[in-house]
């Protein structure tokens, strides 16, 4: 498995596990998908094995914002190219290869990028609908060296989320 930039040409195969894991009427469209990747390429990564398209996460820059619901979110308003913080919006990996270390690989690699651009830090918001084998998502990042900041109640309608902080001066 390798970790590289997405390319449009991937877009039809990321929407395809948009899909798998959203559902068709939530996931986000071919369309919104290239906006974003053309917003802020460098945080826009693939996970890949071979010329499949395995898993993917989805990033952008600021100076931070404080925000408690999902709709408050604006990339194309918010993204700043010199922003001094990571906010990691979305990451993905296909089902069929859960627990693989996609996810872990694709987070690790945006560490490195906060940690190579001198980047304070990165945020990002684990939903409570993702658990697994009982686990909380936030536990997932937490393994990853991320901290809790403070619990979003009014995350998205009927869902909380926990925003969790990688402090890259540590
Ligand atoms: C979160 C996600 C990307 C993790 O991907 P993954 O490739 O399966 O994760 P890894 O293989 O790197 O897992 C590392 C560890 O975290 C655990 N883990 C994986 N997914 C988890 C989840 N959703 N919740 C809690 N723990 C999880 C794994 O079991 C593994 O534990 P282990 O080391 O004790 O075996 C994946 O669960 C996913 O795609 N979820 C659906 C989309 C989503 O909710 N994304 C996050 C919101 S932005």
């Amino acid at each position: 498995m390798i970790i590289r930039p997405a390319t449009v040409d991937d877009i039809a195969a990321i929407h395809e596990i948009e899909v798998e894991i959203e559902g068709q009427s939530d996931a986000a469209s071919q369309e919104t998908l290239i906006a974003r990747l053309r917003l802020f390429p460098y945080g826009f990564n693939v996970a890949s094995e071979g010329d499949r398209v395995v898993g993917y996460l989805e990033s952008l820059r600021w100076d931070g914002f404080n925000f408690a619901q999902y709709g408050e979110l604006d990339f194309q308003k918010q993204h700043n190219p010199d922003g001094i913080e990571l906010y990691i919006h979305y990451l993905a990996r296909t089902r069929r290869m859960q627990s693989s270390g996609i996810g872990s690989s694709l987070v690790r690699n945006s560490i490195g990028y906060a940690q190579q651009e001198n980047l304070v830090g990165i945020t990002l918001v684990a939903g409570d609908w993702d658990a697994h084998a009982g686990i909380p998502l936030s536990t997932f990042y937490e393994h990853l060296g991320f901290s809790v900041v403070k619990e979003l109640p009014e995350w998205l309608p009927g869902h909380t989320g926990t925003l969790m902080r990688f402090d890259t001066s540590k």
